[in-house]
């Protein structure tokens, strides 16, 4: 195999490798000859891969344990798990969506990693106006506090974890886009690299869980899936993320692309309405008429 994009014998964390983006993202990355160590809550299913690992993202222990079973020096990190959280409480979702990959860049992998490394993040498109002062307010404190259970207070401190449940995973995707930004004063010096890409709709077993949440009328013309007209497929959303990790991608860091096919641009352009409003501030108080 040809080093194409330099993956070859690179040690390389994915969460969420059981299913969607992260199960495309350590199948590619075999393919590509890293040495994969692949994490998630489920059994996970991938051929060639260096080591499958339990982990409970919800709980810090857990992810102390997980980490206790990967090589000391980690080249790249893929930070794919994530739930919708319907069935869950407004923390537990924000922990597996937010604090595990806060936790994971502040304090297991700085030790770990070193010049040419990278890290790349998957959060989505709904988290688009994150960085509007009206979404920064609810959340900038929480991704600034030093460590997992000052954050938890910080959240509860400023009441977010009162709003309904199914709010966390906006707030915690939109948090996302903050921390990698702010991840760039941590890793800049260390020449690491800290990406995400905001996904739009794709096929996976979160597709199935939003689309009971959020049942869609594909008829209406509110409804938009981009000029791409479907959904993507999870390798669509694993080869960016394997991009911004990879070689080519050397000078890019503090990157948060949106993958939607489009729709993000036009709506940030003010050529569309946005389905959820231009802030977090909008979506817990939407405007009347
Ligand atoms: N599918 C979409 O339409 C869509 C859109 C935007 C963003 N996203 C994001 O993409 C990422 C990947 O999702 P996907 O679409 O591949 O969904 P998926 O449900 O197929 O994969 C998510 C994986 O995360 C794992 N996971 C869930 N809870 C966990 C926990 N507590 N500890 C460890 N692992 C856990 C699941 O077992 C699963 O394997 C998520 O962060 C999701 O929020 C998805």
């Amino acid at each position: 195999m040809d080093n194409f994009m330099g993956y070859q014998g690179k040690t390389c964390v994915v969460t969420g490798a059981a299913s969607g983006m992260g199960q495309a993202t350590a199948r590619l990355l075999v393919e590509l000859g890293a040495k994969v160590y692949a994490m998630d809550i489920s059994p996970i299913k991938v051929e060639g891969i260096e080591k499958s690992i339990h982990v409970d993202l919800s709980s810090k222990d857990s992810i102390d344990e997980a980490f206790a079973q990967v090589p000391s020096s980690v080249d790249c990190y893929f930070g794919v798990a994530g739930v919708m959280g319907a069935a869950f409480p407004f923390l537990k979702t924000l922990k597996i969506n937010l604090l595990s990959n806060k936790y994971i860049a502040e304090r297991i992998l700085p030790q770990r990693m070193g010049e040419g490394g990278a890290i790349a993040f998957v959060t989505s498109s709904v988290a688009a106006g994150w960085q509007k002062p009206d979404s920064l307010k609810y959340y900038r404190s929480v991704v600034d506090a030093d460590g997992w259970d000052e954050a938890i207070a910080e959240v509860q401190a400023l009441g977010m974890d009162k709003l309904p449940d199914p709010t966390a995973y906006l707030y915690s995707k939109m948090a996302m886009n903050y921390l990698i930004c702010k991840l760039q004063s941590l890793y800049g010096p260390k020449h690491v690299r800290v990406n995400g890409i905001c996904p739009g709709g794709t096929r996976s077993a979160f597709g199935s869980e939003s689309a009971e949440l959020f049942p869609i009328d594909m008829d209406s013309p509110l409804v938009f899936l981009g000029y791409s007209g479907r959904i993507a497929e999870p390798e669509e959303m694993a080869h960016p993320l394997i991009y911004l990790n990879s070689k080519y991608a050397s000078y890019i860091s503090g990157a948060v692309i949106f993958v939607d096919y489009g729709l993000t641009a036009e709506v940030e352009a003010g050529l569309r309405p946005g389905m959820l409003g231009d802030s977090f501030d909008d979506m817990i108080h939407p405007k009347q008429g």
